[in-house]
């Protein structure tokens, strides 16, 4: 008799260890899939607010925050952990860096907007204004890409996941409801606070502080501001005399915005001063001096901050 025969080892025809080995598989297959598709879905959000180029190999800050953050979602077995997680909340949130958000609400940059409506209207035949303009470029996004991710965005403004998401309160959908509650200062079932927010860019156009009539509208007035040789009508006054210290935050690209005032149109400035005026009130801008400024303060102006919030300054 061959003694090997007798050796008890799993015949791998047997039921069982088909069963084994296709578990193992499975088990193998399943989290190589895994890991690929969190990374892969994370660089496309990174590249899309150009943190990383696409297929950029080399390794970056924002990779390594990126790939910490994803290590970290380890620690969160379940949704509520998920939901609850302490990054959502002051003081947490605000030394956030976009990776670690992207790691878990990446859909927030790769979704897209529908191409239609339910009733068949389509997205590319229902255009507001502003969208005519050349500012604006590429097929319907969704608000999040507008902001972050699109040419125009990325050209002007610098805005990070907590510019806007500054901490809200999960549990108290309304201000002053409870004790605890009442000095959170967010709005009502709002997860961002829009006066300190939306309204910089979205109020509208303060005419009235330029010495314009209190209703007069820019697109009458621009008429006899703008030639073929000052395009821009905003810039007849704001080139050199008057508030010609400004945009110096975090949040704006000071620089690319005048670059871009002076090539084109004031679409650009109205933009985001009277242009998209979700609001009916504007922005209390601070009134920072500028050179040959006259130093009677107009009367509009006496409560106004004479420099930026100190939470966008940027480092000298
Ligand atoms: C560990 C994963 C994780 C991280 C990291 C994370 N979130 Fe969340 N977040 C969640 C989950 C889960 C929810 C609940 C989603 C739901 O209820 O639809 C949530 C909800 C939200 C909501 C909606 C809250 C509501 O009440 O409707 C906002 C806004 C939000 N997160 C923003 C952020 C921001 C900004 C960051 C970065 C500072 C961030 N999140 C980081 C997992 C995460
Ligand atoms: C320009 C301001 C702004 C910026 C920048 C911004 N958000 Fe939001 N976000 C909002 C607003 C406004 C809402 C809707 C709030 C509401 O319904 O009350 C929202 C909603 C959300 C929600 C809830 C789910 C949803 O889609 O409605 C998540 C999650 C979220 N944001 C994550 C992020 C992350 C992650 C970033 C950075 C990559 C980011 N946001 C950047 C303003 C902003
Ligand atoms: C720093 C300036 C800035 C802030 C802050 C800001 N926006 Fe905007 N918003 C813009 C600019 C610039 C555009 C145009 C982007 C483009 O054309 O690609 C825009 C576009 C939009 C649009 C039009 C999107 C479309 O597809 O046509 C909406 C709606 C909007 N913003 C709402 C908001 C809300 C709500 C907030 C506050 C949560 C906010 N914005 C905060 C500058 C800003
Ligand atoms: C006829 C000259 C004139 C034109 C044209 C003009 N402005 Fe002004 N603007 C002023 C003056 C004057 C002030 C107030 C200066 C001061 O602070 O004393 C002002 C102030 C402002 C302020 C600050 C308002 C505040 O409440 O602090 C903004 C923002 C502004 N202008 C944007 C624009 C934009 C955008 C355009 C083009 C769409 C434009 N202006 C066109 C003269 C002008
Ligand atoms: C992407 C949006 C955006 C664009 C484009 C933009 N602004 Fe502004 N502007 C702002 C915001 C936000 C502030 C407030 C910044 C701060 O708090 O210091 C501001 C502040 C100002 C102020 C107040 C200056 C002061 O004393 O601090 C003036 C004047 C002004 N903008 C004029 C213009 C003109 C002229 C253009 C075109 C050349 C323009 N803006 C383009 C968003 C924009």
């Amino acid at each position: 008799m061959d003694p090997k025969k007798d050796t008890p080892a799993l015949d791998l025809r047997s039921p069982i260890a088909i069963l084994i080995c296709t578990y193992v598989l499975c088990v193998l297959m399943y989290s190589a899939y895994a890991s690929w598709t969190a990374s892969a879905a994370l660089e496309e959000a990174q590249s899309q607010i150009g943190v990383i180029a696409p297929a950029v190999a080399e390794t970056t800050k924002a990779d390594a925050d990126g790939e910490a953050a994803i290590a970290a979602l380890k620690d969160h077995p379940d949704y509520l952990r998920a939901a609850w997680d302490p990054i959502h909340f002051k003081p947490a949130i605000e030394t956030a860096t976009n990776e670690q958000c992207l790691a878990c609400h990446k859909e927030v940059l790769t979704d897209k907007p529908r191409t239609s409506s339910p009733a068949g209207l389509k997205a590319t035949d229902s255009i507001a204004w502003y969208e005519t303009l050349d500012t604006y470029s590429g097929e319907q996004a969704t608000f999040h890409a507008r902001h972050l991710s699109t040419p125009f965005a990325k050209e002007v403004m610098n805005l990070q996941c907590n510019f806007c998401h500054q901490g809200h309160d999960r549990r108290e959908e309304a201000p002053s409801s409870s004790a605890t509650a009442a000095t959170s200062g967010f709005s009502l079932r709002k997860v961002i606070d829009p006066s300190s927010t939306c309204l910089r860019c979205h109020g509208k156009f303060p005419g009235e502080n330029m010495g314009f009539e209190k209703d007069q509208k820019w697109h009458d007035l621009r008429n006899d501001l703008e030639s073929e040789e000052t395009p821009n009508g905003c810039l007849t006054c704001h080139a050199e005399q008057f508030r010609t210290v400004r945009h110096q935050v975090t949040y704006l690209k000071a620089d690319e915005i005048e670059k871009i005032a002076k090539s084109g149109s004031s679409d650009s400035c109205f933009g985001c001063h009277g242009g998209r005026a979700w609001y009916r009130k504007s922005f209390p801008y601070p009134r920072h001096s500028w050179p040959g400024m006259d130093t009677t303060i107009p009367d509009w102006a006496k409560d106004r901050p004479t420099t930026s919030d100190a939470r966008y300054l940027k480092k000298q």
